[in-house]
């Protein structure tokens, strides 16, 4: 199994290009579940999420073509409206082919996608949207079976802000009969991004981006081409690590609006950040100051961004509270951080970490993709060398890791 070997002590300098947003691509390429005809789609990002959803898709008979960063995909006819237990084990993401399968098919199977290393995880809310809207849904042997005449429109309130819930419902809401208002949506910028798609592709949304989305169904969709927007966490993971190494970064290709808790936190360790149209510079020559974080759904600080800034902390100037609020079980990576010599208690869903001079390079285990972010951060400013075991969560949703991180002036090497 693949191992990365980061020989840390080296600041960042230098620039990269931000990929497309894993979590903007994936609902998109459900999308074309929805229409007879071509969804092309530009600047999706080379991952193995992608790659995965890709035979998903094509398990169900869509077409899927690759060529550099330009995906069609042509759903002229969906031969078995399934998604299997092996697949969707390894990614939960594939939930999100309930909602169009259900509205373009008037039936789904989607497998359950069962526990993963962040918590729990519920799709109660994907199932409560649909129900609300006609569809009748029963497990069995692990499975959800769906099914429905014609989606109809309904006010749906989610108990909670749900990212990947709203998508689903928003995309079966695009061709369900009459109007859907989904209240206490989630705000993310790859809601938005979809709801672009949506509308290129002839649907009527409004309100998408904030917290109450109104669709009004229509009886087909078309084709369209769409440009997957920036990665907002690939961003930010870079600039956190250009912050803990005293390191100098341009990142261009990205999408600054998207970023605003994040960047806000990185001043506020000190960072010096400018920022254009679509590019990032950040300058830290400093060690960090300490920063809190607690993780909120957007426009809060990202969940996603939270171990990053977990191995920022471990050596900055103080003593820095990460509370994390979306999800149960996301501390993993700091005991695998405490192994590099980080300080760091852990209360409840709190860490309280305190800066050291120096971490201590060592082999640590990625547990997530997130978490093993975290670890890599922690691998550049340690002394000596980490190795960072099971990264195949990196290469889920990290584009041309080692080869980006050299760019920068890292010492990483991939090794078997
Ligand atoms: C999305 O997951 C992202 N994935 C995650 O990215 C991200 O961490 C998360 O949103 C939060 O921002 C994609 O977009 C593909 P949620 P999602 O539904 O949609 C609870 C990454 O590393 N909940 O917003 O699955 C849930 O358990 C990742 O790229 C229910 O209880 O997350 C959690 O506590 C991992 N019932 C909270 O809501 C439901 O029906 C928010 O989860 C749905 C969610």
């Amino acid at each position: 199994m693949d191992k990365l070997k980061i020989t840390g002590g080296r600041p960042l300098e230098g620039e990269v290009r931000i990929s497309g947003a894993k979590n903007a691509a994936l609902p998109i390429m459900c999308a074309a579940l929805l229409t007879a005809k071509p969804l092309v789609l530009t600047n999706v990002p080379l991952l193995r999420d992608v790659s995965t959803m890709g035979k998903l898709l094509a398990e169900m008979g869509v077409r899927v073509e690759r060529s550099d960063d330009r995906v069609t995909l042509n759903a002229t006819a969906i031969a078995e409206p399934t998604a299997a237990y092996e697949l969707v084990k390894t990614m939960r993401a594939s939930v999100l082919v309930l909602g169009p399968l259900l509205a373009r098919c008037g039936r789904a199977k989607v497998s359950l996608p069962g526990g993963c290393a962040i918590g729990a995880r519920p799709v109660d809310q994907h199932v409560k949207g649909l129900e609300a809207m006609g569809a009748t849904i029963a497990v069995e042997h692990g499975y959800m079976h769906a099914s429905a005449r014609r989606l109809q429109g309904a006010r749906i309130v989610m108990d909670m802000v749900t990212v990947t819930g709203t998508e689903n419902l928003m995309m079966a809401a695009a061709l369900a009969e009459g109007e859907t208002l989904l209240e206490n949506a989630a705000r993310e910028p790859e809601v938005l991004d979809l709801a672009r798609c949506l509308a290129a592709m002839g649907a009527k949304i409004e309100g998408a981006g904030s917290d109450a989305i109104r669709v009004v169904g229509v009886r087909s969709l078309g084709g369209a081409e769409h440009a997957v927007m920036p990665d907002r966490i690939e961003t930010g993971t870079y600039l956190a690590a250009a912050a803990a190494t005293g390191g100098k970064v341009r990142l261009s290709g990205t999408e600054p609006d998207s970023l605003d808790a994040t960047l806000d936190k990185l001043r506020e360790s000190g960072a010096r950040i400018r920022v254009g149209e679509s590019f990032i510079e950040l300058e830290s020559e400093e060690r960090p100051n300490a920063v809190s974080v607690r993780t909120a759904p957007y426009p809060g600080f990202a969940t996603d961004m939270q171990a990053q800034f977990m191995a920022l902390a471990t050596v900055a100037r103080g003593t820095a509270l990460i509370t994390e609020t979306i999800f149960e079980n996301r501390f993993m990576h700091a005991l695998e951080l405490q192994r590099l010599g980080a300080d760091i208690r852990l209360e409840g869903n709190t860490a309280i970490v305190t800066g050291v001079e120096r971490l201590q390079g060592a082999k640590v285990m990625a547990t997530d993709l997130r978490a093993s972010a975290g670890l890599v951060i922690a691998g550049l400013v340690a002394e000596g060398d980490t190795v960072v075991d099971r990264i195949y969560h990196l290469d889920r949703g990290y584009e041309a890791l080692e080869t980006k991180l050299s760019a920068l002036g890292a010492r990483v090497v991939r090794v078997s």
